[in-house]
C-alpha cells in the first residue's frame, strides 16, 4: 500500500490536531530515536491475519467485538485488573459465540490505549485553568501545573507497559484462561449473583454439556486447539503520531516485504476530531497495511466519507477498513442511513461496527460524566435496525468496560447504578465505562438481535 509520495514521517508535512506541544524538543528527539530501537509489540503476520478476519466480518461472516478501556493509565495497572478485563472480554464473546452462532473476532481496546483528544485544550476549577489531561502518555492527570506538562519520557513508560499487558494477555489466550472447559470461571464474583451472571451460568452449563458430547466424540482441545485457545487482537486510537511513527517498521519477511507495518497494536483507528482529509491522521494512516478503524460521529458527510475511504482503502481490500458509527442514541436511526446507504451504493466494502459509547455521554446533576445504560441499548437497537431496513450487515461493536466492579454509566437492570451511585466506585481517567455485569448485559442483548438479523431475509433495496 505504501505509496511514492507517503513515508511514516510524511504526516509532519500536515496539520495536526490533538496532540500536544512538547515544551523540550530535545527531550522528544531522544524520545522517538529510543523508541525507534525498541522491538516490535506485535506482527506483520498476526496484523495480517487480523485483517484476514475482518474480512470475514465485512462479509456478513463474522461478528467484531472491540472493547475495553476508555484510557488505560500507569496507576490501574495490574495483574488483576488484565485478568478481570479479559474474563469479562470472553464472557461477552461466548455469549455472541454461543448464542447467535457466530464467530466472534476479539479486539481488545488494551496495551496501548493511552493517548485521548479531548474537547477543550483546557480545564477550569475553582477559577484555575490548566491545560487538559491528555492521557498518560502524554500528561498527568493531577490537577496542578507541573503534572499537566506534556513529556516524551512518558511514551517509554507507556510502550513497556503495553509490552507487559500483551505479554499477559498473550499468556492468557494461549494457556488456559481462554479453554471453554474453564467458561464457569469466567464469571467474576461480583456478577454470579445478578440476573446476568445466572443466565451466564446456565449458558455455561450447556456449553460443558457440548463440551463433553463432543469429547465422546473424539473432539478435544488436543484434537482442536480453538477449544483450549483463542486468538486475541489489540487496538487503540492513534492519536500520538511520533509514538506511532516510531513503531513503524518496514517488515522484511518475504510475504510483507516493503510494506509498512504500525508495530503498536494490530488494529488502530482514527477519532472522530482528528478524521480531516487533508489532516496528518489520515496522511499516517494511508501508508500503513494495519487493519484501521475511522470514528464516525454525527457531524460526518457522505461526501467526504467516500473521499476518506477512497484515500485509507483505494484497493477496496476487504478487512482493511472499519466505521465505526457513534451517533448517539437520539440521532442513530437519522444520521447512519445516509452514511450506510452512500457506501452500498458506491459498492465499498467496510466492516460496519457501532459505538454505543461516545455519542451518550452526559453529565449528570452530581456532577458526574455518566451514560445511561437504556441509551448505550438504544443505540445498538438503532444500529441492528438501520443495518436491518438497508439490507446490509451490522459487522461489529465498539465499547468500553472494565473487569472492575465501577460505578460510572447509570442503569443496568442488575448493576441498577443511580446518579447518587456514581460516586462510589469512579475510577475511570476519562469516560465512563461499562462494569462487568453491564457488559455481560450488552453482550446479551447483542446476541438477540444478531440471532435476529442471522435470522430475517435480507432486504434488498430497490433499484437506487
Ligand atoms: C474514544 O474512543 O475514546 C474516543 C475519544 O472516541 P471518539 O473519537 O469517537 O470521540
Ligand atoms: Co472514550
Amino acid at each position: 500500500m505504501a505509496q511514492a509520495d507517503w513515508s511514516p514521517k510524511s504526516w509532519r508535512t500536515k496539520p495536526v490536531k490533538q496532540v500536544p506541544d512538547y515544551p523540550d524538543q530535545a527531550k522528544l528527539e531522544a524520545t522517538e530515536a529510543t523508541l525507534a530501537g525498541f522491538p516490535p509489540l506485535v506482527f506483520a503476520g498476526e496484523t495480517e491475519r487480523l485483517k484476514k478476519r475482518l474480512g470475514e466480518v465485512a462479509q456478513g461472516r463474522a461478528f467484531l467485538l472491540q472493547g475495553g478501556d476508555c484510557a488505560e493509565s500507569f496507576k490501574e495497572f495490574s495483574a488483576n485488573n488484565i485478568r478481570d478485563t479479559f474474563k469479562a472480554f470472553l464472557q461477552m464473546a461466548v455469549v455472541l459465540t454461543f448464542g447467535a452462532s457466530v464467530p466472534v473476532v476479539k479486539v481488545g481496546r488494551m496495551a496501548g490505549q493511552f493517548a485521548k483528544p479531548r474537547s477543550a485544550p483546557t480545564e477550569t476549577q475553582d477559577g484555575v485553568e490548566l491545560p487538559s489531561y491528555r492521557g498518560d502518555i502524554i500528561n498527568a492527570i493531577g490537577f496542578d501545573a507541573e503534572s499537566r506538562i506534556p513529556d516524551p519520557a512518558r511514551m517509554e513508560r507507556a510502550y513497556h507497559q503495553s509490552a507487559a499487558t500483551l505479554n499477559l494477555l498473550r499468556a492468557f489466550s494461549r494457556g488456559g484462561l481462554a479453554d471453554l472447559q474453564r467458561v464457569h470461571k469466567w464469571n467474576l464474583d461480583f456478577v454470579a449473583n445478578s440476573n446476568q451472571g445466572l443466565m451466564f451460568e446456565d449458558m455455561a452449563a450447556r456449553i460443558d454439556e457440548a463440551l463433553r458430547f463432543m469429547a465422546a466424540c473424539g473432539v478435544t482441545g488436543e484434537t482442536v486447539p480453538q477449544l483450549e485457545e483463542t486468538e486475541f487482537y489489540t487496538s487503540h486510537e492513534a492519536l500520538l503520531l511520533w509514538y506511532e511513527e516510531a513503531l513503524t517498521r518496514e517488515d522484511t519477511t518475504l510475504d510483507n516485504a516493503g510494506k509498512f507495518y504500525d508495530t503498536s497494536a494490530h488494529m488502530i483507528w482514527i477519532g472522530d476530531r482528528t478524521r480531516q482529509l487533508d489532516g496528518a491522521h489520515v496522511e499516517f494512516f494511508r501508508g500503513i497495511e494495519n487493519p484501521i478503524g475511522l470514528k464516525a460521529g454525527p457531524s460526518t458527510d457522505p461526501d467526504d466519507l467516500i473521499r476518506l475511504i477512497d484515500t485509507l482503502n483505494p484497493e477496496d481490500e476487504p478487512g482493511r477498513l472499519t466505521l465505526i458509527a457513534r451517533m448517539g442514541s437520539d440521532k442513530v436511526r437519522d444520521m447512519l442511513p445516509p452514511l450506510v446507504e452512500r457506501v452500498k451504493r458506491e459498492g465499498r466494502t467496510v466492516v460496519w461496527s457501532c459505538d454505543p459509547m461516545h455519542g451518550n455521554t452526559i453529565k449528570a446533576a452530581s456532577g458526574y460524566k455518566t451514560r445511561p445504560f437504556e441509551r448505550i441499548l438504544g443505540e445498538v437497537r438503532g444500529f441492528f435496525d438501520v443495518h436491518q431496513d438497508l439490507g446490509t450487515y451490522a459487522g461489529g461493536v465498539h465499547f468500553e468496560m472494565t473487569g472492575q466492579d465501577v460505578t460510572e454509566c447509570t442503569g443496568g437492570a442488575a448493576a441498577m447504578i443511580t446518579d447518587e451511585g456514581l460516586s462510589d466506585r469512579y475510577h475511570t481517567h476519562c469516560d465512563p465505562r461499562l462494569n462487568a455485569t453491564q457488559a455481560l448485559e450488552l453482550a446479551f442483548l447483542i446476541a438477540g438481535e444478531l440471532k435476529e438479523q442471522r435470522r430475517a431475509p435480507v432486504k434488498v433495496l430497490a433499484a437506487q
